[in-house]
């Protein structure tokens, strides 16, 4: 089986690349080799490799930048996604969408079903909405996989950003206020490759299981960081209300995603992120020590 893989530098991109069965032969790009908004290079590309499946990594996640540089997030999480989906139709391509939780206003208190209403707060979310129903009305075989919170040891995120700060500062306010599920690339990358296998229809929530607010996740980075001696002293971590760390982009207050029909199509349970977590910093460590 060939895959064609956009976005492969980013953090799930370079997870998907590490994690490749052998029995695929993987076609990474990214911006350089196949810029998803230009549509004539997609449709190159794709005459020129012949894929059986894309997955489709590629994306415009700065979610506060996003909101001053609207156009460019809707050409590559909006129109490359629909340039892809028709491509993938006319050429019979199994297509995996990767969306996000940023998709839901957050007004629930329970996790979201994948044909709950969404209702984006903020330009990202609203971009890879418009992404999605692009991909659903164009190629209805296409499966559109929602994560949230992604964190990888490739690439920049949220554990990377606390690991430096916990290092460089007497103490950190972190957000109490948002709730939902930090999940790791690689639980979403090992599902992504039973969706290659099985490849389901649809809209599909995967993430990690458990819930957590930013805080209890920078807690939690401490206390496992500190346990593999990737840090070295704790300092204190103060709760905070979002209006205390006002930022460009609203986000949802909850973003938790209903992950039973996933379970269901996969035929395993998700791992708690706790658990992600600890494995994505043995990796970080094992990657220090060999570096
Ligand atoms: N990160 C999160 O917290 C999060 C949460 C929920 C869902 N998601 C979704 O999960 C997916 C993977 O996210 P990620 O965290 O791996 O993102 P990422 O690290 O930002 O990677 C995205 C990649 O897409 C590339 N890219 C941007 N514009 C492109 C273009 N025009 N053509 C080709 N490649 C382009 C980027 O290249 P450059 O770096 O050179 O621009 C980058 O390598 C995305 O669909 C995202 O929306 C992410």
């Amino acid at each position: 089986m060939k895959i064609l893989l956009t976005g492969a530098n980013g953090q799930l991109g370079s997870e998907l690349q590490a994690t490749c069965p052998t029995a695929i032969t993987l076609i990474p790009t990214d911006y350089h080799t196949l810029d998803i908004t230009q549509p004539q290079q997609i449709a190159a590309a794709l005459a020129q490799h012949q894929p059986d499946v894309i997955i489709n990594a590629a994306a415009y996640t700065a979610v506060d930048k996003a909101e001053s540089d609207v156009e460019r997030a809707y050409a590559i999480n909006h129109l490359a996604a629909e340039t892809l989906a028709r491509e993938s139709a006319q050429r019979g391509i199994y297509l995996l969408q990767v969306s996000t939780d940023f998709v839901f206003d957050g007004l629930q208190s329970t996790p979201y079903l994948p044909e709950a209403n969404a209702k984006p707060l903020g330009v990202y979310g609203a971009s890879k909405l418009a992404g999605e129903q692009a991909v659903q009305a164009l190629c209805p075989s296409a499966a559109i996989v929602r994560t949230s919170w992604l964190y990888s040891a490739y690439g920049n995120n949220f554990v990377k950003t606390m690991l430096r700060l916990m290092a460089e500062r007497d103490s950190l306010g972190v957000v109490a206020d948002q709730i939902g599920t930090p999940t790791w690339t690689g639980t979403l990358a090992s599902a992504l490759w039973s969706f290659v296998a099985q490849q389901p229809q649809g809209i599909f929530h995967c993430a990690d299981n458990g819930v957590a607010s930013w805080y209890d996740f920078a807690v939690a980075i401490q206390e496992e960081a500190l346990a593999l001696g990737l840090l070295s002293k704790a300092i204190p971590i103060k709760p905070l209300r979002s209006d205390e760390y006002p930022t460009p982009a609203r986000r949802p207050a909850f973003s938790v995603m209903d992950r039973r029909a996933t379970e269901q199509q996969l035929g395993y349970t998700l791992p708690h992120w706790r658990v992600s977590l600890r494995q994505m910093l043995t990796e970080l460590k094992q990657q220090s020590v060999t570096a």
